[in-house]
């Protein structure tokens, strides 16, 4: 039978649609079930919507909506959007559902029966964000030590579960399971947490403050507290009727945010530990995405990213890839539209979208349709490499090293890229076709083998490449397609458009995506033609020299005032030897008139004149008319 490996995301609030930090952890989650598939484990992959409590209750009201069905709709939202992430969960569950009400209902009559729980009168700080009792002395200038929203006091009687007398034994737990709670900083942080006295953890509301949750069985006045309701979903979603058995219990991997690290790690294993169930495997805390001005990107500061608005202008799986390659798992890291075009141009378009182009095109052009066999596999060097990331890819990631194991593919490419470049196949295709068939086969297997490791990040995308290369395409790899193969059977024709296409200039995550034709026309063709569209970018004028005098302590340069029609510009230009100041006065030249401007010896530039040299003479191109400076040249 194959390992089983059971992992789940938070279940996010449904008070708002869903935003890039709950995307990010849905797409982790996904990433990692689609490589431990990969890796031929048995994966059941949860995620779903907490939809009781008063942030939920408020946010309903809010909308004029009743709860139930303002939660359907959200839940509907968050099923979509996972949709059309390409996530590949394999169960969805909401906290209204009676597979887990029944739970939490069985679970809270156990720990009564057992005495785990009393009732107390109870003064709190209560912050609706966070859903969170803090004490006094949690509250950091008054707010909620976590997101440092506004706490109201509440003094009231409720139910108690005593979670304080499972301390020690929580202490003793994580001393023995270091790899509990990660990365190890966050498990100094709960340890930490826990050299103060644990109180007992407060989990009923009076129905008459909020009646959206779960009725206390034994007392219709309460409802349960929305995070005692919640945790339990990790649980009742591994029930499995008729039985009554849980057989995917204990979860392998939590995956949430470091926002929610006590409820899961101090909370939720001992409300396990009373109920006698197992406590999870380890509980693995990531990191924020901050906007640029490094607030946590939530939705009360305005500052969200909407991941479908990314998903629709980059794709889904470019999408999927930047956030997974910019996180350092753990760390926080923050959120621009700038450096994501940066990764996607570096990564996708140059270091693998080229490559597979220029090989693929190369194939089709010299060996259409032939099968190719790799001689000397042994020795080769790329073959070694393969080898090496393959093994380096599964550690990697079963160290959750998402960004490493990246990395390390990327390193891969790009070792491939030199190895083809330095053969130069095109050149020997006639002279020595066994060299040339060699370095081709060898490039295509490397780029599959690539592209396998990839294809947990970017299941469509890297259908779409291996097509491109002629290999075989599938939403589902097996470990043993990681092995490689002395025969690749070329492809008979080249797909002229690239897989990953440039991504020019920051668009407005708002802007319509543009029409396939259009797209089509920005970008380079692989033969190295530039399209009309991408010429016209460069903005070329008429100027008039109005005057010009040498910069000082230089023989070369000239600064010149132009006369650009509707304003007048400074440039500099190395024509000091080749014109006189008084030559230059009147001319008529072109200038290119949409350059950043640049300081050359220190002397501010803004745009550049063409010129031609011919041996050691240098002449201003001009016009063969008289024409006003200021004309658009086309
Ligand atoms: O806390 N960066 O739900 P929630 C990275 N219902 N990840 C982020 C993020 C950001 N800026 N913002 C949110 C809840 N997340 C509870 C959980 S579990 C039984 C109940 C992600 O809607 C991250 O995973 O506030 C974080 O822990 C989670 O969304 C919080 O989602
Ligand atoms: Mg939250």
């Amino acid at each position: 039978m194959s390992k089983s490996f059971y992992l789940t995301t938070p279940l996010y609030y449904v008070n708002d649609e869903p935003h890039l930090g709950h995307a990010y952890t849905t797409i982790l989650a996904d990433v990692l079930s689609r490589y431990h598939r990969l890796f031929g484990e048995d994966v059941h992959f949860l995620t779903g919507t907490d939809e009781h409590g008063q942030k939920v209750a408020n946010a309903a009201t809010k909308a004029g909506k009743d709860p139930k069905l303002y939660c359907d709709g959200l839940a509907q939202r968050f099923i979509d959007v996972w949709e059309q992430l390409g996530i590949s969960n394999d169960d969805f569950i909401r906290t209204t559902e009676p597979r887990h009400e029944k739970i939490v209902v069985d679970v809270l009559n156990k720990l009564n029966e057992k005495g785990e729980i009393y009732k107390k009168d109870y003064v709190g700080w209560y912050s609706v964000f966070e859903e969170q009792f803090f004490t006094e002395k949690d509250l950091i200038d008054g707010k909620d030590p976590i997101g440092h929203r506004p706490v109201e006091k509440i003094q009231e009687t409720n139910y108690f579960f005593k979670m304080s007398k499972y301390q020690d034994w929580l202490i003793d737990y994580y001393t023995k399971n270091k790899d509990a709670v990660l990365p190890e900083f966050r498990m100094n942080e709960v340890l930490g947490f826990l050299r103060k006295p644990l109180e007992d953890l407060c989990i009923s509301r009076p129905k008459s403050r909020l009646s959206w949750g779960i009725p206390i069985p034994w007392d219709t006045d309460y409802v349960t507290y929305v995070w005692f309701d919640a945790l339990l979903n990790y649980y009742s979603a591994t029930l499995s009727p008729p039985e009554g058995t849980h057989p995917t219990w204990p979860a392998d991997y939590h995956l949430i945010g470091k926002d929610i690290l006590t409820t899961h790690a101090v909370y939720w294993p001992t409300m396990l530990k009373a109920a006698d169930l197992e406590p999870p495997k380890h509980i693995f805390a990531h990191g924020w995405w901050l906007a640029k001005d490094s607030a946590k990107m939530s939705k009360s500061t305005g500052n969200v990213i909407k991941p479908l608005d990314l998903a629709t202008v980059y794709g889904a799986d470019v999408f999927r890839y930047v956030l997974m390659r910019e996180m350092v798992l753990g760390q926080d890291a923050s959120f621009s539209e700038e450096s994501f075009i940066k990764r996607v141009n570096s990564d996708l378009a140059n270091d693998l979208g080229n490559l597979v182009s220029r090989v693929a095109k190369i194939q089709s052009k010299h060996f259409p349709g032939e099968t190719l066999h790799l001689e000397d596999t042994e020795e080769d060097e790329i073959f070694e490499l393969a080898r090496k990331t393959t093994f380096s890819v599964r550690t990697m990631v079963e160290n959750l090293q998402i960004h490493s194991a990246i990395e390390e593919t990327l390193q891969f490419i790009r070792a491939i890229n030199r190895d083809f470049t330095l053969a130069e196949p095109w050149k020997s295709a006639k002279s020595d076709p066994q060299s040339a068939r060699n370095a081709l086969a060898r490039a295509l297997e490397g780029i599959r083998i690539a592209s396998v490791l990839l294809s947990p990040i970017m299941p469509n995308k890297i259908q779409e490449l291996m097509k491109r290369i002629g290999a075989p395409a599938s939403d589902q790899y097996e470990w043993e397609d990681t092995a490689w193969n002395t025969t690749t059977r070329a492809k008979e024709s080249f797909f002229d458009e690239p897989v990953f296409p440039r991504v020019n200039a920051p668009k407005q995550a708002t802007e319509k995506k543009e029409s396939p034709a259009k797209k089509e026309e920005l970008k380079i063709s692989p033969d190295g033609l530039l399209p009309i569209e991408r010429f016209k970018e460069v903005e070329l004028k008429t100027a008039r020299i109005k005057s010009a005098e040498p910069v000082k302590g230089t023989d070369k340069l000239m600064r010149l005032e132009i006369d650009l029609g509707s304003e007048e510009r400074q440039l500099v230009a190395g024509i000091q030897q080749h014109y006189t100041p008084e030559k230059l006065v009147g001319k008529l030249i072109i200038v290119v008139a949409n350059l950043q401007p640049a300081k050359i010896r220190g002397v501010r530039s803004e745009g550049m004149l063409l010129a031609v040299r011919d041996g050691d003479s240098l002449n201003l191109l001009t016009v063969d008319a008289n024409v006003p400076p200021g004309l658009k040249i086309s």
